[in-house]
């Protein structure tokens, strides 16, 4: 990770995707935000591609009008101008190489030439996952992927990056006909957030840490990716998707991989893979056995939140009636490496729970000797320290202390740091700094190919035992609850207990 650098490459971004979601709510924000804080040179342009045949005028005042509303307060009549002057758009079939890559080939020279950019392109697919491959491949027959004469080319692909093993292989192995490792970026939005970038940070950059993060002192894990919305609109990938596959192998791994990964021999991008890629080896294979009592599925049925009744996934549209997706998964890992042999590291992830909280709780183990004797047993702390992701970013560490009074007595308090009140309230959407470091070459916070396919070795076997033996009782859990009470039942066997919110 480069930190000194304080300006991107002079580049074109073309966007294939432009009129949908991610475009409007993610990308034009972030680029926005981006030259906002000077991370722009002026030799920089988008050009839009999408379906549709549109005007240049006419999508960028969409585009202007969206910018409004998801970049937040008060926008930057200048700088819409800097945008309005350098963002383009050609439509098209993505299927017709004859007229649509032309007109992006013949549109990329003009641009450059306009703007004096360096033919330094990239290329970000907010497509269906079905185009990755044909798109680039279009992209490379035209001439515009090979790098020449010190120009970049570098492709950013959305997830999911394949459904399973073999599908994610595929894809690899197609991407990887027409272009280097080194021009993929695989992108994981989780690695956009500041506190999960600080887990390396918290980890390797101060003294303190590092010598309990083992299995001497950590007990066990918890990660958590709660969420209170359910499918919204996208019921008809959510239904093909699930839980498991929708935040396990990426968003939920990339967190197990920062927080039990060793230290890198520095932050350049393959050092800190490598260590990534090692832990991702060590996760312990699940037999079909161990699908059978470390993991847990759900799906949510009606419930009530923030007093408003919700009903059931079933419901919901574009998902079937009868559906056996889960909407909720759980699994105990073992990582069979010497730091954290016997040390579980159990996560789980949900649509439609009490509350939006992202965390990883790394949990001490007991006191070895009790010495106050008067306090009660439920009131002896043990230590942990939380990470908070969203919605609040920062970190917490929980302890045992003495509460004020004759007697020596016990309580558990909190010394926490938030990083809204110790930095300030920073506008991000998260791509920010994973679309400048494409612009500077930096692929440290994307996924390598090696990394995608262990992930999904990971969890493959179990999505083939769960497709096997359909889950007999959907729905089992309300919305707005914490999930199954299988799940509840994953710890307590082990004698260990989630840490939900409401009990910090
Ligand atoms: C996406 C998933 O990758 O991440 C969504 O497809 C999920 O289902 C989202 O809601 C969660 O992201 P965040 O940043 O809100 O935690």
């Amino acid at each position: 990770m480069s930190q000194t650098q304080k300006k991107a490459e002079p580049c074109v971004m073309v966007i294939f995707g432009a009129t949908g979601d991610l475009t409007k709510r993610k990308l034009f924000p972030a680029l926005y935000n981006l030259a906002k804080q000077g991370f722009l040179p002026d030799n920089f342009a988008v050009i839009g591609v999408g379906r549709q045949e549109l005007e240049t005028a006419d999508f960028w005042s969409k585009i202007s009008a969206d910018l409004n509303e998801f970049v937040g307060a008060g926008v930057d009549k200048n700088l819409i101008k800097w945008f309005q002057d350098r963002t383009y758009y050609t439509g098209g079939d993505f299927d017709d190489d004859k007229k649509l890559f032309k007109d992006i080939k013949t549109l990329l020279a003009e641009v450059c030439e306009k703007h004096q950019i360096p033919e330094n392109f990239f290329y970000y697919l907010a497509t269906p996952p079905q185009l990755f491959a044909n798109v680039s491949e279009k992209i490379s027959k035209n001439g515009l992927a090979k790098q020449t004469n010190g120009n970049w080319r570098r492709f950013i692909y959305e997830k999911p990056f394949g459904r399973d093993l073999e599908s994610a292989r595929k894809l690899n192995a197609e991407l990887l006909k027409i272009l280097d490792e080194s021009q993929i970026y695989r992108i994981d939005h989780y690695l956009g957030k500041e506190t999960v970038q600080n887990i390396l940070v918290f980890r390797f950059g101060n003294s303190i840490f590092e010598p309990i993060w083992n299995r001497n002192y950590v007990d066990h894990v918890q990660i958590t990716v709660a969420e209170k919305l359910g499918v919204e609109s996208r019921g008809g990938y959510y239904d093909t998707a699930g839980a498991l596959r929708d935040m396990i192998p990426n968003h939920i791994f990339q967190l197990v991989t920062l927080t039990a990964m060793e230290p890198p021999v520095s932050f350049e991008a393959d050092a800190v893979r490598n260590e990534q890629a090692k832990i991702l080896h060590a996760i312990q294979p699940f037999s079909p056995e161990d699908v059978l009592h470390k993991t847990v599925r759900g799906q949510y049925g009606d419930g009530v939140m923030d007093e408003k009744t919700f009903t059931s996934y079933r419901r919901e549209e574009n998902v079937a009636a009868e559906s056996n997706t889960e909407t909720y998964a759980a699994l105990k890992l073992s990582i069979d490496n010497w730091r954290w042999a016997n040390v579980p590291f159990y996560v789980r992830t949900g649509k439609h729970l009490a509350e939006k909280h992202t965390e990883i709780v790394v949990q001490f183990k007991k006191a070895p000797f009790m010495l106050f004797r008067d306090t009660p047993i439920e009131r002896l702390t043990t230590n942990r320290i939380v990470i908070h992701i969203q919605p609040d970013e920062g970190i917490t560490l929980h302890f045992g202390a003495k509460t004020p009074g004759p007697i020596v007595n016990m309580g558990a308090v909190d010394m926490d740091f938030n990083y809204v009140e110790f930095f300030g309230e920073t506008i991000s959407t998260g791509y920010e700094r994973l679309l400048f470091d494409c612009m500077i070459g930096d692929a440290t916070l994307f996924q390598r190919a090696d990394m995608v396919e262990a992930s999904w070795g990971i969890v493959s076997p179990i999505l083939d035992v769960w497709h096997a033996i359909p889950a007999r009782d959907f729905p089992n859990y309300e919305s707005g609850s914490w999930g199954p009470a299988e799940a509840d039942a994953l710890l307590a066997q082990d004698g260990r207990k989630w840490k939900n919110t409401v009990e910090k």
